[in-house]
């Protein structure tokens, strides 16, 4: 398999660069990152963290933070600078001292001896590596997952709970499942415990393909858990008895950013097409299992749900169940959203043949 990494594009030395270190006028480097200079921190890391408090408390002195509207400018002006702030790697370490061990500028960089990445794409790998390295534990599966670099996992494990209780007590055949958007696996990995044979999966996400495929090595689950980098389905074109999917939960309208995450958000198109594709690939009494949330609704994004529109439209899929249950600590926290906590719901639909 030869798929490409994503990773942050590594930025290629500067002769000439204006230095941040101890001792260096904090002021001055403000203004050079306002005239939209780079920075580069040596020295240790510590100068590194320092200098974004201070870019902190420069734009809070200056910029309003309260309604919506000056958060997201705010994060936009944040993000904006603070990546002009670059930290240099040399044989895949970090050169400023008493900086972390990340093992991704390894791993995402074997053929790079000397490059720059910004200070917050490196804190964005720390953390990373840290989960990769420790795993997470997941409170319905055994053993703990190990996700790579740029791909989703959960933080919050109610909508894995109703899937587990309802793989339970799910009386159908267990020969083949496919996971639409696998991630880390997690849903696989619940099918597999539950006795699902064969599990197919798919991701836009190179990295999730990737990552799995190292997790997984040439143990027994690499060959009941097959993958595909591609859009919904992929190649995956023969009919299961269960399709999985736990699409984004936010349509692609609610971000401005140009970065969009996928894994959060959904374009247009995205549920229309599943749909339709996966009426071709659901064995007649086959199950559609869709988790998904109120998110959108209750940040007044959308009135619209696309699970909702599908049934209501009718033709393809009819409704089974659906189960709802409040979420304790919602996964989607900055200070702005902390009043959607309390109404935030996961949602667990089973849909069939109509
Ligand atoms: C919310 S995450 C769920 C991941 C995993 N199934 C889980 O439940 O933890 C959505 C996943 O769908 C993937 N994805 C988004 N759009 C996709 C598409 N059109 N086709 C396949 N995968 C997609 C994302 O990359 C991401 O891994």
């Amino acid at each position: 398999m030869n798929i490409e990494m994503s990773r942050p594009e590594p930025i290629k030395p500067q002769k000439g660069v204006t230095v941040f270190e101890r001792g260096t006028d904090v002021q001055l480097t403000l203004k050079s990152l306002e005239a939209g200079k780079t920075i580069l921190v040596t020295g240790f890391y510590n100068n590194g963290l320092a200098l974004l408090r201070e870019l902190r408390a420069y734009l809070n002195r200056k910029m309003p933070n309260k309604t919506f509207q000056e958060q997201r400018q705010y994060r936009a002006a944040y993000q904006k600078l603070s990546n002009l702030i670059l930290l240099e790697i040399s044989d895949h370490q970090l050169v400023v001292k008493k900086s972390p061990s990340i093992g991704w500028l390894k791993k995402l960089y074997p053929e790079k001896k000397v490059f720059w990445l910004s200070f917050p794409q490196v804190q964005g790998l720390n953390s990373s590596w840290q989960w990769y390295v420790n795993g997470i534990s997941i409170p319905v599966l055994r053993n703990k997952i190990h996700p790579f670099y740029g791909t989703y996992f959960p933080t919050n494990f109610e909508h894995l709970v109703l899937f587990d209780n309802w793989l339970k007590r799910y009386k159908g055949a267990k020969k083949t499942a496919i996971d639409v958007g696998i991630g880390s696996g997690v849903l696989s990995l619940q099918m597999m415990k539950h006795g699902f044979q064969k599990v197919f999966g798919t991701d836009t996400n190179p990295n999730a393909i990737i990552g799995l495929t190292e997790f997984m090595g040439d143990t027994k689950l690499s060959r009941k858990i097959e993958l595909d980098l591609g859009h919904l389905f992929g190649k995956w074109e023969k009919q299961t008895e269960l399709i999985v999917f736990n699409p984004p939960w936010l349509p692609e309208s609610y971000n401005l950013d140009s970065n969009i995450d996928k894994s959060i958000y959904y374009d247009e198109k995205l549920f229309p097409d599943f749909f339709k594709e996966a009426k071709k690939r659901l064995l007649p009494d086959g199950k559609i299992v869709l988790l998904f949330s109120n998110l959108a609704q209750i940040a007044n994004v959308t009135k619209e749900h696309p699970i909702e529109k599908e049934i209501a439209k009718g033709g393809r899929f009819e409704l089974e169940k659906c189960f709802k249950k409040r979420v304790k600590d919602a996964s989607y926290k900055t200070k702005r959203d902390q009043h959607w906590r309390s109404e935030q719901e996961v949602e667990f639909w089973v849909l069939k043949h109509q």
